[in-house]
């Protein structure tokens, strides 16, 4: 008889954010109203473009699977899109379409790293990331960041790991997930230029660009070809449940990852890929869900160090403010069930982001619609109360 366990790689930490949202789930079944601040996913739908070509591409009537690097018209619309955006001239060859950025790390970390290889992150940081690596066989070396570096990671950070136990890559996300704050250009250049000197891969994850509230996002692609850069259309497009994101690729790792996807994946949705087009021309009505995001900030930013969440990060992008909970508990993991069982609010402890420091804090998403962070905000002061 086999043992009956499952493997020991797959033995990774819980996605907590994921857990809350199934917690919270089971209480909505149960006739319970829930304010979904848990979840970094839009409350808006895919914009009316996206389903319009959704429509058209479900009446045509053949879905198939799609070159595995995905359909080229798609392939040909992000590239036009770092021009548009970046104003960058980049080959459509380059971009592969992935399924949800998730898929792009999967890749990535396969298509780059043998097992074992040691990759750099800041903590507090996105907690898949870490999980992803642990199944490959490859090892997160998580940095902690804090204020005096405005939440981001410096060279200085990096050179300091490198010397302890060399690393092979180092990932990075502007705006950052859960604190929000961004890597100015100046800072992205110089982490690239310690990458290249020290023989680090470096790897941009770009999921939040278009999400940003002071000052814009600069791509790695600006500062070198080397970089892989994955993004996706889940966030600032509104297009979490369609699983679409792409990779912009060094040359030389084009075919390599067209391999991997094609025995992985086969191809990514062709009715996702098909809709997806038509988002980059969907600005107006993207930019005005923008606007209901920046008036949510603005909200929760004044209200919530009154309610006593305190040493909120700049929350310069994304859709989080990321804040200590220290003044109510030592147990963020605790006070997080009490406050979707009792106050009716879903949010996710720190423990997803920060393993060693996230005890203390919680992370709330304010993607959803203004009138929820209004109810979210008042349930939380009659709860605190
Ligand atoms: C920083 C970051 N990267 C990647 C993802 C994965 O998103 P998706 O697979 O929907 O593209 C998320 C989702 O929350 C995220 O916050």
């Amino acid at each position: 008889m086999f043992p009956r366990k499952p493997s020991l790689r797959s033995a990774v930490e819980p996605f907590i954010a994921m857990d809350v949202l199934s917690a919270a789930a089971k209480l909505e079944s149960e006739g319970r109203n829930i304010v979904h601040m848990e979840v970094g996913q839009p409350g808006a739908p895919a914009p009316a473009g996206v389903l319009e070509a959704a429509r058209l591409a479900l009446q045509d009537g053949r879905l198939g699977y799609t070159e595995a690097l995905g359909v080229r018209a798609l392939r040909q619309r992000i590239a036009r899109h770092y021009g548009d955006a970046y104003g960058i001239d980049l080959d459509p060859e380059r971009v592969a379409v992935t399924t949800g950025s998730s898929a792009g790390f999967m890749l990535a970390f396969l298509g780059v790293f043998d097992a074992g290889a040691r990759i750099a992150m800041a903590a507090p940081g996105y907690p898949a990331y870490r999980n992803i690596l642990s199944v490959l066989g490859l090892e997160a070396v998580e940095i902690p960041v804090g204020p005096d570096t405005h939440w981001v990671l410096t060279p200085d950070h990096l050179r300091r790991a490198h010397r302890e136990t060399p690393l092979s890559g180092l990932l990075i996300a502007s705006p950052a997930n859960p604190t929000g704050t961004m890597t100015s250009p100046e800072e992205l250049e110089a982490l690239i230029v310690t990458c290249n000197e020290l023989g680090i891969r470096f790897i941009s994850d770009e999921i939040y660009h278009g999400l940003d509230f002071a000052g814009r996002a600069e791509t790695a692609l600006k500062f070198s070809d080397e970089a892989i850069v994955i993004n996706s259309f889940s966030k600032y497009y509104c297009m979490t449940g369609w699983r679409i994101g792409w990779m912009v690729l060094p040359e030389y790792l084009v075919r390599p990852m067209e391999c991997l996807a094609q025995s992985l994946y086969i191809s990514v949705p062709d009715l996702s890929q098909r809709a997806a087009i038509a988002a980059f021309d969907c600005t107006p009505e993207l930019e005005a869900i923008k606007a209901g995001y920046a008036r949510n900030r603005a909200l929760l930013l004044e209200r919530m160090p009154k309610l006593g969440f305190e040493a909120i990060p700049p929350a310069d992008g994304a859709f989080y403010v990321y804040a200590s909970v220290a003044r109510f508990t030592n147990d963020s993991t605790s006070f997080a069930r009490r406050m979707l069982e009792e106050g009716g609010v879903a949010a996710t402890p720190g423990a997803d982001f920060d393993p060693a420091r996230g005890h203390l804090t919680m992370r709330f998403s304010f993607a959803g619609a203004e009138e929820a962070m209004q109810e979210g905000l008042s349930r939380l002061e009659r709860w605190l109360a």
